[in-house]
């Protein structure tokens, strides 16, 4: 038994089943759950927010890539394929680089167009009417970018999540 390996395991999986849940949720039914409720659906994002939901999923997600990336290095002995790489190697690799990707657009256009979207939506219910246009063309402008990027993230989360339940019988 090697105690490294199962702690490894287990931060591994249990992340990955959180990350990718959490995504997959949001963005098959939460998101276009919030935008059919109109206005109202602001005090939903506003109250995910309060509760830590942009700070808890990139944690869970650093942990998830980082408890990989270590199990790889201890399985193949680095930390990407390379010459005569298996099939599981392979596969795991893959897998492992898309998650690495979904992770970068997740902190570098999901997260910060969320947080924006809740700072304008608080500014919106105070502005004066006239700018109050401005700030709903900027809303939905940053809705659409958070909707591409979200898809994005979740159909490379998707092919991770393929990647990881056949690798080791490839
Ligand atoms: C959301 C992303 C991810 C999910 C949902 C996920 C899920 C899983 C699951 C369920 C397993 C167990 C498979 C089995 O025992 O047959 C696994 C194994 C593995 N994953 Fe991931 N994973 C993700 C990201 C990553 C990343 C970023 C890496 C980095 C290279 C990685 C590397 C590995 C390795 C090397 C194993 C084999 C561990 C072993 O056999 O002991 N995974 N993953």
């Amino acid at each position: 038994m090697d105690p490294i390996l199962i702690v490894l395991r287990i931060v591994h999986i249990v992340g990955g089943v959180f990350w990718a849940g959490a995504i997959l949720f949001v963005v098959h039914f939460l998101e276009p759950a919030v935008r059919d409720t109109g206005p109202e659906g602001a005090k939903i994002m506003r109250a995910l927010q309060k509760r830590r939901y942009l700070e808890v999923i990139p944690a869970v997600a650093a942990l998830t890539l980082l408890s990989g990336f270590a199990l790889y290095w201890r399985i193949f002995g680095r930390i990407h394929p390379g010459p005569g790489a298996s099939g599981t190697e392979i596969a795991l690799g893959l897998g492992g680089l898309v998650s690495l990707v979904a992770f970068v657009i997740g902190v570098t256009l999901l997260r910060p167009s969320a947080l924006r979207i809740g700072t304008l939506g608080a500014e919106l219910a105070e502005a004066p009417d006239e700018r109050k246009a401005a700030l709903q063309e900027e809303i939905g402008r940053l809705r659409l970018r958070m909707r591409r990027s979200g898809r994005g993230v979740a159909i490379l989360l998707s092919v991770a999540i393929l990647t990881m339940a056949v690798g080791r019988y490839l």
